[in-house]
């Protein structure tokens, strides 16, 4: 058989099995190989110079929530044996593939993201159901020089699970209460109190302490389901003008959409009309799943929203697929 210029010599050992089991997360190194990432760094290039009500430029951190460009080249990743063969493998599910984000960082922007979970971007999803992350930075990290890459915290260690199924649906029911009471909330109360609870003092502190910070090269990426504690980490004084990272994020073929949670995950928007945000924020894409006809309950892979489900999928190869 032709082999495809994004093939890839890569196999998963027993033991990053086992640590993604256990941790939630697993670097692959050399996961992608040179022309996967030429691929993706000209994608990166056309989607960071789009006009788009997509994108933010906030202080130097630019991020693209919604790659809507030509699906092509990540179709073919996709669709290569080794990816497949992997990502089903680690996760023990068939695969869902429901979006790119591109996340790009310059230096001294003295900013990385805050401590958080998948609660954004898996926020179409049963809290129960799996999901996870792809990240794959396009340039080096050298967590002991310049920095620029991910901290996370295994999830046997400190877990954000209940973030994800306890607070996040609280968030929305507190406010509502507040108003009730009579007491005004506004944007910055939902923010602050959404924030604050992976980001108070004592968070910071713990989650800093227990956090691991990866080198990478480009070519190797960080595998982590969305209950996985992590913040990006900002780009400091040296060589690199800026760092980006292309995120893939997946589901188990199988999971459901969670209307409550899309409704939840849409109130700030809803309630505060004015606010701070100039761009569409990403709490919206949950929504809009129902926007383009999906119902709660309904197979995330079978929504509308989503174009060709079939290369979007990644099946475990039955033994018979193999012989
Ligand atoms: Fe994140």
């Amino acid at each position: 058989m032709t082999r495809h210029p994004f093939d890839c010599d890569f196999r998963v050992t027993p033991e990053q099995k086992i640590q993604f089991q256990r941790d939630g997360c697993v670097r692959l190194d050399g996961f992608l190989n040179g022309q996967v990432l030429r691929m993706l760094r000209d994608r990166v290039e056309v989607e960071m110079h789009r006009e788009t009500d997509n994108s933010t430029t906030p202080a130097l951190y630019r991020v693209n929530y919604d790659v809507e460009g030509d699906k092509e080249g990540v179709f073919n990743l996709l669709a290569r044996r080794y990816f497949r063969q992997a990502l089903t493998d680690l996760t023990d599910n068939d695969l869902f593939f429901t979006g790119e984000q591109i996340f790009e960082v310059e230096q001294n922007a003295d900013i990385g993201s805050t401590w958080h979970v998948g609660v954004d971007s898996f926020g179409f999803q049963h809290s129960n159901e799996f999901g996870c992350t792809l990240w794959a930075p396009l340039q080096p990290v050298n967590a002991r020089g310049q920095r620029g890459g991910m901290a996370y915290v295994p999830q046997h260690v400190i877990s954000g699970e209940w973030v994800f199924e306890q607070i996040e649906p609280a968030l929305v029911s507190t406010l509502r209460a507040k108003e009730k009471a009579g007491i005004r909330t506004s944007s910055f109360d939902y923010v602050s109190m959404r924030h604050g609870v992976l980001n108070s003092p004592a968070m910071r502190e713990i989650l800093e302490n227990l956090c691991i910070e990866d080198d990478f090269e480009p070519g190797d990426e960080l595998l982590f389901n969305k209950m996985v504690v992590h913040r990006g980490v900002a780009l400091e004084e040296g060589p690199l003008a800026k760092r980006t990272a292309y995120v893939m994020r997946f589901v188990e073929a199988g999971s459901h959409y969670d209307l409550q949670r899309a409704r939840n995950l849409d109130y700030p928007t809803q309630r505060y009309r004015t606010g701070l945000l100039t761009y569409k924020p990403l709490t919206r894409q949950p929504i809009e799943m129902a926007e383009a006809g999906a119902a709660d309950g309904d197979l995330i892979a079978e929504c509308a929203y989503f174009g060709e489900p079939g290369r979007r999928t990644l099946r475990r190869e039955r033994r018979s697929d193999s012989a």
